[in-house]
Order: structure tokens, then sequence, then C-alpha cells
């Protein structure tokens, strides 16, 4: 596998200051993109070529280009958070390229090898330094890489060209409430992936798949959809977006990884952060029905959701067909709101990165 240097061809118009503050001062999350982004092609028979940091701007497909018919994509999210001496560094980034090579292998794209993801986040990061939120707050640069398959026609096959790109948008807290608990609704008959599936791809197809799930979920009052296993609609699986913890008292639990779940990069770094706190941490089976059981009779203390955009974040209340229930009185619970912060300082570079995570930039 070749390994492209990237060009830089710097902005000549970036953004002013006044401007960047002042998305800086309220970013939200996804609405607003830094001046630059990283684009490197491939093509069969001349592999990765072609690496540049242009200055971000929209991209021209031709109409028949494979991915607007046939969803040939990919895509990862990852934080680059500013450091208590101004900094940067960013979470694990080689997790994501790992996973990036997986969900490639999936959908029959090229892998990119893992040095040249990371050295395409690193240029964009250094050229947008400026973007990256003060050190403290809740805000960080997420980072967006991904790939699309280009080549034009409509034959159903594996594409002979693709684009991968990294763009970075500044980003608050992905639910406007912050570490406000949010509702859940348990779809018992809508999937988001089958045995043999992408589910743990991290492709856009599987989001696409989720949406309509997702607007049920909004009409019965809901923030986010959970999904059940495809055969015996039993066992949870993730949310739309983000995996789940089950805590019961000093033990947390996360769905297995059974092939239709998307290993997330929080999720795995919470097994590691809890035993360093002293917390049983395991992976395990959990049914919808032992989670209503286990919550009424108090032996299920707290739930909650992880992602890198959603980070951790509380569950307060859940529905399902005919009934619903409160976690933990509809507050954030203390293990959920202990394993966020430790996990936040070590990313904000205040608590030691015992397990070498942080990449410095
Ligand atoms: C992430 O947490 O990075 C995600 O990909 C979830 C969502 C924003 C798609």
């Amino acid at each position: 596998m070749t390994t492209p240097t990237i060009e830089l061809k710097p902005s000549a118009n970036p953004l002013s200051v006044a401007e960047r503050e002042g998305i800086l001062a309220n970013p939200g999350f996804g609405r607003h993109f830094t001046d630059h982004m990283v684009t490197i092609k491939w093509t069969e028979g001349r592999g990765w070529h072609d690496g540049q940091l242009v200055p971000y701007a929209p991209i021209s497909l031709d109409p028949a280009t494979t991915v607007l018919h046939y969803a040939q994509e990919i895509f990862e999210g990852l934080k680059a958070y500013r450091q208590p001496d101004g900094s940067v560094a960013t979470f694990r980034p080689e997790k994501n390229a790992e996973r990036f090579q997986r969900s490639a292998r999936r959908l029959a794209m090229p892998e990119l090898p893992v040095e040249t993801f990371i050295e395409a986040c690193d240029a964009l990061v250094k050229q947008d330094k400026a973007w990256v939120p003060a050190h403290g707050g809740e805000e960080s640069l997420y980072l967006r890489p991904f790939m699309i398959a280009t080549e034009v026609g409509l034959g159903v096959k594996p594409a002979n060209e693709y684009l991968f790109l990294v763009i970075a948008s500044p980003a608050g807290a992905y639910f406007p409430g912050g570490v406000k608990p949010v509702s859940i609704w348990v779809s018992e008959d809508r999937v988001r992936a089958v045995p043999g599936g992408m589910g743990d791809a991290k492709t856009g197809g599987n989001y696409a798949a989720s949406l309509l799930a997702q607007a049920e979920a909004a009409t019965k009052g809901c923030d986010q959809v959970c999904y059940l296993d495809a055969v015996e609609h039993t066992w949870v699986e993730e949310l739309g977006g983000m995996n789940l913890y089950f805590v019961y008292g000093n033990k947390i639990v996360t769905p297995s990884l059974t092939g239709s779940i998307l290993e997330g990069v929080t999720r795995d770094s919470l097994l590691a952060v809890a035993r360093d706190l002293g917390y049983e941490a395991e992976e395990g089976r959990v049914s919808v029905d032992q989670w209503q059981r286990d919550s009424e009779n108090g032996s299920l203390t707290e739930v909650f959701a992880c992602g890198t955009a959603a980070v951790i974040t509380p569950v307060g209340t859940v529905k399902r067909a005919g009934t619903e229930w409160k976690q933990s009185g509809g507050e954030p619970g203390e293990v959920t709101l202990r394993l966020r912060q430790a996990l936040l300082d070590v990313q904000r570079g205040t608590a030691p990165d015992a397990h070498g995570w942080m990449h410095r930039l």
C-alpha cells in the first residue's frame, strides 16, 4: 500500500477571527466547518495518491457517481481537545483508523493505511488549530474522516475510484441539553442491523436505516431510539448513533459485540476507565425485559449512552409499547457522572494518560 504525502494548499481567504470566535462561542453540533479539508484519491492500479490539504469547499460529482446510487460510503468520528498548555491532542486516532479499515473491508472499499489516516487528521488539525475550542469546556473539534466511491456508472460492483476526505467541525454537546438525561424509545419491531449485515461497519446506510425509528421515537416524545436484536427482538443492541451501558451498583455492563453492534471507541475506553476506578466492567447480554424488571426492582441503578459525539449522556426515561419508567429518578447517576468526568479529564489533559491514548500534535 502506498502512503501519499499531503500537499498543503492553504486557503487565501479563511474566516475572520471575529467570525470564528463568534462560532466558537456557541458551536452546536455539526453546524459549522473549519477553513480546510483533506482529500486523498484512490484509483485501481495506482493506489492512494494526490493527498492535499485544501480550502473547505463543495465537491462536484457526476450524477452517475456510484456513491449516490449504491451508498458505498464509510465514515469516522473523533475529537481534538485543547490541552492545558494550549497544545492540541486527538483521542485514540489509531482506533478510528483501524475501524475505518474494517468498515472499508465490509463495503469492498480500499483500506487506507493507519498512518495515512492519522497524518490526514493531524494535517487538518494543525492547519485549523485556531478552531480547536478553549481548554476546559464541553467543546472540542470533531473530525469527520470519510470515504466515497467516485467511479461514474450504474453497474452494481465495487468502484474502481474512491475519494477520502477529512473535514472538521467545532462541537459542543450533541444533545442540546448537554448532560441533561435523555429519553429513550425502545423499538420492538424496527431493527437497525441483522446478523451477517453491516451493523458493525460505520457506514451511512446504517444511519439512514435508523432515521424512521428515530422519527417514531420523536413522536413518542423521546430523544433517541434503542434497537433490539433482529432475530429474537429481545436483546438490547444500541441506540441510533451511540452505545449503551447499564450500571448495576459497582458493575457496568455493555451489550457484547455480536456483529450487528458498532464497536465504539468510547465504549471500549470506558471498560478500561471503569476498571481503573475500581468498578467491575463487562460485556454481556441484557434483554429489554431484564432492563425493565431490574430498573423496577432497583438493582439496575443507572443507564447511560456513550459515543464520540455524545461523550457520556445519562438516560432518564425509557418508554416501550404500553409502559415507561424512570432511570435513577430521571437524574444523572453518580457512576455515570464519575466515569464521564474521568474520561474527559484524560481527554482534556488534566488527568494522567495511563493508557497512552492521547495523540499529541
Ligand atoms: C460519533 O459519535 O462520532 C458518531 O458517529 C455518532 C453520530 C454523530 C453519527
